[in-house]
């Protein structure tokens, strides 16, 4: 049987002064020491540095031990096995992030009389929402050598979030009390939201909307949304962010939901339970269209909707708006939202000849052809010329660009120059 024994050494000589500060790095040690790159790629080896660096000694090393995916808001136990055949004394810290955005936090440990959780950049849990970090309370002193293991209750966030990342540094030390002779390990574990993929209910599709216009004209490569019920369970929602990429592009799957459009699958940006965003695959063309929705997508338990029909034309231009769609979206050339204050707040207004910015969907596909899901190298020009107007005035007519714009690709700026003394041509 494996011994804990709870050193004293360091309480004894907690009455100096200078050693109360010391003495906090084996009642858990520093923030951001898990070697992970995000974090700075700093670990223990800061200071306990006789093996310098981490993870030089092969005869040890640290793991991470989970079921291997998570459930969304369902506790499960993380173990962090440390492992070295001539330690005596054991350390360790432990964070998990998104994969889709590392810099977040995924989640929340459970602090316990073992095991201290510690936020960024200060304090302890709870940590409302900032980085937390799990780690010893107190090392463990174990009778024999070879290994110990702490358990940490780890919460996973309340929205699929996808694939998430654990990092983990382990302290094998010799029991000197003291920052030598001690050996450094650390790791990386991804754990997958497929354990979320359990979609009970069957989707249904009720329509296909442009994205911008809420209207059913839609064209490929604009932006365009399916609304039904049972995407994803009722409150939670999953936005598509750099993490989520696959091959560069928007992935093909998010939340456990994919779409298809004639048997192609379209990029997806957006799931929650009554609504999916997407943008039309490029090469469907133009007609009548098969939509379905597909739960648990290519998992033996795959859930896919009854066929709905959309029709594709070649183009389908509309503006986005503002939130409750009284103004469309433009900025100045300044970024400014430029609106009608009295119906979007903070808006300002626009005079003759100045250049303004708008946000639209559906004019055809652009120059070279990016197909749908991936995201332009830079400012792509359309390829076929539109125009546009204002007030019954003809604006201009435009070949103007898709913004590169890693976040949102359906964000499509269309420099306007404002009808002054009736100007008019390509810019
Ligand atoms: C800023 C310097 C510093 C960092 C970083 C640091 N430690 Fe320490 N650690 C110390 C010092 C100093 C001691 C000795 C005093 C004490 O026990 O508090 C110590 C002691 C320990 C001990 C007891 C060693 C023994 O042989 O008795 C463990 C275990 C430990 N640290 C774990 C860790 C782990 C795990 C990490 C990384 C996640 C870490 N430490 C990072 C400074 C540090």
């Amino acid at each position: 049987m494996r011994q804990k024994v709870v050193r004293l050494f360091t309480t004894a000589i907690a009455a100096a002064a200078t050693t109360v500060v010391v003495m906090a790095f084996s009642t858990g040690p520093p923030i951001k020491r898990t070697g992970a790159a995000i974090d700075g790629g700093t670990d223990c080896s800061a200071c306990h540095r006789t093996f310098a660096p981490a993870n030089s000694d092969t005869r040890g090393k640290v793991t991470i031990i989970s079921s291997g995916s998570y459930t969304p808001g369902v506790k499960q136990n993380i173990d962090i096995k440390i492992e070295h055949p001539e330690a005596l004394r054991w350390g360790f810290q432990l964070t998990a992030r998104p994969v889709s955005d590392l810099t977040k936090m995924a989640g929340t440990f459970t602090s316990t009389p073992v095991i201290r959780v510690q936020c960024n950049p200060s304090g302890d849990s709870p940590c409302n929402g900032d980085l937390e970090f799990a780690s010893h309370r107190s090392a463990v002193v174990t009778a024999a050598t070879g290994s110990y293991t702490y358990t940490v209750e780890w919460t996973p966030p309340v929205n699929e979030v996808g694939d998430i990342m654990f990092y983990a540094g382990g302290n094998a030390a010799n029991n000197n009390g003291a920052n030598s002779g001690d050996y450094i390990f650390t790791t990386s574990a991804r754990i997958s939201a497929g354990g979320a993929c359990n979609q009970t209910v069957k989707p249904t599709v009720r329509t296909l909307v442009n994205g911008a216009a809420f209207n059913n004209t839609m064209a490929p490569n604009a932006m365009a949304s399916v609304l039904g019920l049972n995407f994803a369970v009722p409150g939670r929602s999953r936005l598509a962010s750099s993490g989520d990429f696959v091959n560069g592009g928007f992935p093909k799957e998010l939340a456990c939901i994919a779409l298809e459009i004639n048997g192609k699958r379209a990029p997806i940006t957006y799931v929650q339970n009554d609504q999916i965003n997407f943008q039309v695959p490029t090469t469907v063309g133009s007609g009548p269209m098969q939509a379905v929705v597909i739960a648990n997508p290519g998992r033996p338990n795959e859930l896919r909707s009854d066929v709905a029909t959309v029709t594709l034309t070649n183009y389908a231009p509309a503006f986005f708006t503002f939130t409750g769609g009284k103004s469309i979206a433009a900025l100045t050339s300044d970024f400014k939202i430029l609106a009608d204050p009295a119906l979007v707040p903070g808006g300002v207004k626009a005079k003759p000849g100045d250049v303004v910015l708008l946000y639209g969907t559906g004019f055809g596909v652009t120059e070279p052809v990016y197909q749908a899901g991936e995201i332009p190298d830079g400012v792509t020009k359309m390829r076929d010329a539109f125009t546009i107007s204002i007030g019954g005035d003809d604006a201009g007519r435009f070949r103007h660009s898709v913004r590169r714009n890693r976040s949102a690709i359906h964000l499509r700026p269309v420099p306007v120059q404002r009808p002054n003394s009736r100007q008019r041509g390509e810019r």
